[in-house]
């Protein structure tokens, strides 16, 4: 342990000595990578260069589940889980590798040269049964064998594009990231040239003129937000975006970040130029490894082309943008323990007010937007906010992306205008059901949202008609399932997603979430008891009403919603 070779981390932490304890993440990511895990030496240097306790080292290297403390695998092979995946066979998948490997490696090292390990959501739902291969993604229906993965084979899945328009899309689809020149071919840094011409509060203006409403999931109008940070009193104030995407069922943000990063760094700059920051971050989910690849190649493009920095392409707009990891925490999505994770903190959300347009990041006025949200801005500046109104519905103005997966002939992203029903999507665009067997249910908003039926193919999809239909849009995660599908089954996944994602830091919500995968587990397993269904209302609604952030308010959303459709389901038969 003493002969461990540092210089590499500290030379990293070099770098991050100016911004303390936010370069804890960083820093340990740095260790991560070089050695594997964080051995106790490379902790203790952290601590000491960055000025951060011990204790809260290893209570931050605790909390992230990507930060291990003891040696492992030189290969982990991650398989996803979740709804989507399970019902591509992805049990079989883990089950037939974690057999595999233990007759092949058995006796050959104290440390196992490969691991297997069942993972959340990897946001490659469109490709179930999906794996992250050392960070590297591997989906489709012939999962290779794990030596051949080891060996670097298995696909890079390639995105799967569905459009009824073609905007916030428009340079997708070519199976690797569109570059600044072409970016610049297609229009792209025209929006922020409009937005440089205009002053800032007009800026603002325009985009609430357009009616831009948050894809992050809490809809709230965009234009309101940005107006809030810019009169909060004080004068640093921050810009970032949230690529944290983890809600299972979501993918969107994975797709405009590999395919066409530089839409979301101009509408990156047009909000922190509307909003008066100089400094962003960009946080992005700590499996996203090839995104945030791709998302620095391109701010090193934008950067060397004038495009941030100083004096931003000659006028008197200066800005900069950090690149941030997550390290593996759903909850870091919700955008206060994103804050506490750029900060260096464990992800712990924190009680509202104060709203992050007042104090957020550093307790500064701070905007945070998602990575959607931001790609129909440059859309707004160059088309103007008449233009855009035209796509969409009066309340719901703009194109929308949708994650379809599950039981579909053609499981994807599709870009619509808000308004097109949900038939239309299915069945016009995906191809309808897998197999044209008939449709048992339909999950909307990921596990945060809430079952329906055939009785709602011809909901329109938008914020108005969904929210009057009792369906949430979430960030618009849609998921299929047919006839043959065991809903207790896909229950008991949500139920446990919520339970290892709950930061404990509220009683409903870390108690609820345990008892709720408890009850769903044995009703899915032996059947249920007499009393689990007023057991499960009760904890249900009293997470709903008691915890303290949308993960616990949320976690039982769509259980109730699936005791309300099949009461069948969780009522003990006399
Ligand atoms: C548990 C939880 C997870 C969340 N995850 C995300 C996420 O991954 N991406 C995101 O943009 N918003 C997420 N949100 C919503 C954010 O808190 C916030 O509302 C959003 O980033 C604001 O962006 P918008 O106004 O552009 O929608 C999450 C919220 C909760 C409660
Ligand atoms: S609701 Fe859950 S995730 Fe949110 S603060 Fe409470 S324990 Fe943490
Ligand atoms: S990657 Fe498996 S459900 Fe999303």
């Amino acid at each position: 342990m003493d002969d461990l070779d540092l210089s590499f981390l500290k030379n990293k932490l070099f770098t991050l000595v100016p911004q303390g304890r936010s370069g804890l993440l960083p820093a340990l990511h740095a260790a991560q990578e070089q050695f594997g895990y964080i051995p106790e030496p490379a902790a203790m240097e952290i601590a000491r260069s960055l000025r951060v306790p011990l204790a809260d080292v290893y209570g931050v290297v605790d909390f992230y589940a990507m930060f291990l403390k003891q040696p492992a695998a030189k290969t982990i092979i991650h398989v996803c889980a979740d709804p989507a995946c399970a019902m591509a066979g992805a049990d079989g998948v883990m089950k037939r590798m974690t057999r595999s490997i233990a007759r092949t490696e058995k006796g050959v090292d104290s440390l196992p040269a490969v691991t297997v390990e069942r993972a959340p959501c990897l946001g490659l739902c469109e490709h179930a049964p999906a794996l992250l291969v050392q960070g590297r993604p591997v989906g489709g229906e012939k999962v290779p064998r794990y030596q051949d993965l080891v060996a670097g084979k298995g696909l890079h899945p390639r995105s799967v594009i569905g459009r009824a328009v073609n905007l916030l899309t428009a340079n997708c689809g070519k199976g690797r990231p569109t570059t600044l020149e072409e970016y610049r071919q297609s229009g792209g840094y025209a929006g922020l040239e409009k937005a440089l011409s205009l002053s800032p509060r007009e800026v603002i203006e325009e985009v609430k003129l357009a009616g831009l409403v948050g894809r992050g999931g809490a809809a709230f109008p965009t234009g309101v937000k940005w107006e809030s940070a810019a009169n909060a009193p004080g004068e640093t104030c921050y810009l970032v975006c949230n690529a944290d995407e983890a809600e299972p069922g979501t993918f969107k943000d994975r797709v405009m970040m590999e395919e066409d990063p530089h839409r979301l760094l101009e509408g990156i700059l047009i909000a922190a130029y509307a909003i008066g920051a100089r400094k962003g971050y960009l946080y992005i989910r700590g499996e996203y490894l090839y995104p945030y690849q791709v998302m620095s190649q391109a701010l090193v493009e934008a950067c060397a082309a004038g495009l941030i920095g100083k004096k931003i392409t000659g006028s008197e707009f200066t800005f900069d943008l950090e690149i941030r990891r997550g390290a593996g925490a759903y909850i870091c999505g919700e955008e206060t323990a994103l804050f506490e994770s750029i900060e260096g903190k464990r992800g712990l959300p924190r009680l509202k007010p104060p709203f992050p347009t007042t104090a957020g990041l550093f307790g500064k006025p701070t905007v945070i937007n998602n990575v959607e949200t931001l790609c129909n801005v440059p859309l707004i500046l160059s088309m103007g906010a008449a233009g855009y109104r035209q796509i969409g519905t009066k309340k719901s103005p703009g194109p929308k992306l949708f994650c379809l997966s599950g039981d579909v002939t053609r499981p994807g992203l599709y870009e619509v205008p808000f308004g097109i029903t949900f038939r239309e999507l299915l069945e016009g665009l995906a191809g309808g059901g897998r197999g044209g067997r008939p449709l048992q249910a339909v999950l909307f908003g990921g596990a945060a949202g809430a079952f329906t039926t055939v009785k709602d193919l011809d909901v329109r999809l938008t914020f108005e008609d969904l929210r009057a239909a009792g369906l949430p849009l979430g960030s618009g995660v849609i998921t299929v399932f047919d006839d043959t599908r065991d809903l207790r089954d896909v229950l008991f996944r949500l139920a446990r997603f919520f339970a290892e994602e709950s930061c404990g830091k509220c009683y409903p919500c870390q108690t609820g979430t345990r008892r709720q995968e408890e009850i769903i587990q044995r009703i899915a397993s032996s059947g249920p008891q007499p009393e689990d269904w007023e057991r499960l209302q009760d904890i249900g609604w009293t997470m709903t009403d008691a915890s303290i952030c949308g993960l616990g308010q949320t976690a039982a959303s769509a259980v109730l919603s699936a005791m309300r459709l099949w009461p069948q389901l969780f009522k003990a038969v006399d």
